[in-house]
């Protein structure tokens, strides 16, 4: 992490693994840093497509197609080189590319930075749901400057922010302090607030890569998020559900005896300083939600699991399963209860 490392030493660092580097993006990325990356290291520019709905196995194998086309083999290196769509997808195919290429992530995004190229998973949707599909593959490197944010559209930057302050809540006090002190200022501790976001996942993923435990706790804020996206048929952004999703995951950490209400105010009050759009889709409302979170990855016998917080910077351990059920007449009276989700 750093500025500048995108000019200064991307470029060396690549061709001293191979010369024949394969860099994928989208056009919008491509046409700016992507013809940089290309001309300093030699490489060859694929691109496709950008946005969620280009995710999907036909890109992957349209891209696989250009590769074998242009006699790219096992000495390839492929630089994923934009925001989490690029990242997912192009890990995803140097995972299977002549059965694994090495890789190095470039994110261009905030989210990208924080959240979507750290920790190894990637995959693609498919009509069935989102990232269905996908493998487990690490990057040798992960290429993250700040600087490259500066293009970066402002509605954009809050989706990184809501995963940010979710670092904060279920893991590391320090970032939710630094947002604290000092809310509208906020992008002047960015490359510190990256750094500690990308420790705070590091350090998680580590003690815990397949999900058995502990991983759980970066769902937090997600399980309502998800049945919100969901609802609103994938047209609400992610980072906005997040956000969403953390206040009434707090709100039911209070609502459960684990957190005291000052600071659940805190947290109210905290988000509520950021551009958040806090708006609940039409379709919404508690059934429909109960409904929409069974088939949560971590739903038990369709009951969801949450990860809870009893503080801020610290979650629950449950035994290290570290999210609890919520039997669903329980809940549905917890979200009908003057409502967590308002904010
Ligand atoms: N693998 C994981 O662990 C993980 C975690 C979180 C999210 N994700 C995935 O990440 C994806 C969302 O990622 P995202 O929010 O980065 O969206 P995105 O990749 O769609 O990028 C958003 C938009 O920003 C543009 N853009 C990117 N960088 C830019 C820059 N520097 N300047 C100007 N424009 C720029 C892109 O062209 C795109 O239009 C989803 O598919 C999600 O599933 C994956």
């Amino acid at each position: 992490v750093g500025n500048g490392l995108f000019r200064s030493a991307l470029p060396d660092l690549c061709r001293s693994f191979s010369r024949r580097i394969a860099i994928v993006a989208d056009p919008a990325i491509g046409a700016t840093y992507g013809k940089f990356l290309e001309k300093t290291t030699g490489g060859t520019l694929f691109t496709f497509q950008g946005g969620e709905r280009a995710k999907t196995r036909e890109t992957k194998q349209e891209l696989e197609d250009a590769l074998l086309h242009q006699k790219f083999g096992r000495d390839t290196l492929l630089i994923g080189l934009g925001g989490g769509v690029v990242t997912d997808l192009s890990a995803f195919l140097a995972a299977t590319y002549m059965r694994g290429v090495p890789l190095i992530l470039v994110p261009t995004t905030l989210l990208g930075m924080v959240d979507a190229a750290i920790g190894g998973k990637n995959g693609v949707n498919t009509p069935a749901g989102k990232n269905l599909i996908g493998t487990t593959y690490h990057p040798l490197h992960i290429c993250i400057d700040p600087e490259l944010l500066s293009s970066l559209p402002e509605k954009e930057w809050i989706y990184g922010l809501a995963e940010i302050l979710k670092y904060g809540l279920i893991a590391n006090k320090e970032i939710w302090e630094i947002l604290e002190n000092n809310p509208s200022a906020w992008k002047e501790s960015l490359a510190e607030l990256i750094l500690a976001s990308v420790q705070t996942k590091k350090k998680v993923v580590e003690q815990d890569p397949f999900e058995k435990g502990l991983r759980r706790i970066l769902n937090f804020g997600h399980t309502i998020a998800h049945a919100i996206e969901k609802l609103s048929d994938f047209q609400m952004p992610h980072g906005e559900a997040v956000a969403i999703g953390c206040i009434a995951e707090s709100h039911l950490s209070w609502q459960l005896g684990h957190l005291k209400k000052e600071e659940l105010v805190r947290i109210k009050t905290l988000f509520r300083k950021f551009p958040f759009l806090f708006q609940l889709p039409e379709t919404y409302g508690v059934k429909a939600l109960l409904d929409a979170m069974q088939m949560d990855k971590k739903a038990k016998e369709q009951n969801p699991r949450f990860a809870l917080i009893d503080r801020i910077g610290h979650t629950l351990a449950f035994d290290g399963a570290y999210c609890s059920a919520i039997p669903q007449k329980e809940l549905q009276r917890l979200l009908e209860e003057k409502l967590c989700l308002v904010i």
